[in-house]
């Protein structure tokens, strides 16, 4: 068996990429989220991260078809968010080129295709990490997509369906032939869920495959996680998920690191706070209609935008003042909230009560 070559450790700062003709730097991505990375999220995610792409959550090709109005608005982009990733996601190529069509006329600087979604209600249709089984359909999506579009294609994949049945490679191989632009890979299996840690060997092994951009994913939390990342498998870009939930500044973090700035400070309970205030108010207006950038913006006179803003957005609350004193008692009142106002009154009390 032949050695495998010692990577050249890189050193930070680490260069942007570009999929396409467009560029990504810095070399971090926010991943797609389903419920987590709607619009105005993935805005803090770029005003507070300053990361170097961001992606929607997935929408789905055959409700996009079927014209559901909730799966076209996940596909708004500002353009202070940009460069930005649509993903779609179904197994049908002809409504997902439909689907890519209409993603670049709502302004996708890149169209992005999921075969990694693990879940039984999406793999039950063929979709998602499903299409790691099926190559030829995998490919004659990743086909109809690029024939339909002209902006540079992008695909995110497991490391296969089956645990131990590495099948990226072969496929990424098809991928790149047919003009995918970018591959991205997290590294765990479809079987495995989130189970286990994710096997950055397999994002190497990827990268030996490819020529294209290979973006890494999977249990990158801290900047030093991030530049491991980088060494150990040659990928272009890290894409981080679950560490930026509520927190953009975890982002911002992995960002100095890897940009060779100094560390930011960490926000203090009362930032964390303004910016989960600011959070909602944005999601209000965006579940009311209205321009939702200005985090200064006035609340809508809309009580259902403003309940169901609030309702999505109370499980991931807590999250922004998880570890400070009292945050414990707070995560159930705010599971009890419906109003601007309520949430207002809970986190209000926290900072008040740590800083008095
Ligand atoms: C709440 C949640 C929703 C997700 N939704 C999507 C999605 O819509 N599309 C997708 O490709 N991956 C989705 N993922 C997977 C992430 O993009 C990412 O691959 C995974 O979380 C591993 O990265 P991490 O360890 O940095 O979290 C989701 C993950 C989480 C936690």
């Amino acid at each position: 068996m032949q050695a495998t070559p010692e990577l050249k450790r890189p050193q930070p700062p680490i260069p942007g990429f570009r999929i396409g003709g467009v560029l990504v730097d810095p070399p971090i991505l926010l991943a797609p989220m389903e419920d987590v990375t709607n619009p105005p999220f993935r805005l803090l995610c770029k005003q507070i991260g300053g990361v170097g792409m961001v992606f929607t959550e997935f929408v789905s090709a055959v409700a996009l078809h079927y014209g559901a109005r909730k799966s076209a608005r996940k596909m708004a982009i500002l353009d202070a968010e940009r460069p930005a990733a649509i993903q779609i996601f179904g197994s049908d190529p002809s409504t997902m080129a439909d689907a890519a069509r209409m993603a670049v006329d709502l302004g996708a600087d890149v169209v992005d295709i999921n075969m990694g979604c693990w879940v039984p209600k999406v793999c039950r249709t063929g979709s998602g990490a499903a299409l790691l089984r099926d190559p030829e359909q995998a490919v004659a999506v990743a086909r109809a997509v690029l024939r339909a579009v002209d902006v540079p294609v992008s695909v995110k994949v497991r490391a296969g369906y089956e645990q131990g049945r590495f099948a990226a490679p072969e496929l990424a191989r098809a991928f790149e032939a047919e003009g995918v632009a970018m591959i991205t890979i997290h590294a765990r299996f479809a079987t495995q869920g989130f189970d286990g840690t994710a096997d950055w060997d397999l994002i190497r092994r990827l990268r030996d495959a490819v020529s294209i951009p290979l973006v890494g994913n999977g249990d990158v939390r801290i900047g030093e996680d991030a530049l491991r990342m980088f060494h150990e498998t040659g990928c272009d870009g890290v894409m981080v998920g679950r560490a930026a939930i509520s927190n953009p500044w975890a982002l911002a973090a992995i960002v100095a690191r890897v940009s060779d700035q100094p560390e930011p400070e960490p926000p203090t309970l009362e930032e964390r706070v303004r910016t989960a205030l600011r959070h909602v108010r944005m999601m209000i207006r965006y579940e009311a209609g209205a321009p939702y950038d200005d985090p200064d913006g006035p609340i809508p006179d809309d009580a259902a935008a403003e309940q169901r803003a609030v309702r999505h957005l109370r499980g991931q609350l807590p999250l922004y003042v998880k570890g400070f004193p009292g945050a414990a008692a707070v995560r159930k009142r705010l599971s009890e909230c419906s109003t601007y106002a309520e949430v207002r009154g809970v986190l209000g009390s926290l900072a008040e009560s740590a800083f008095p």
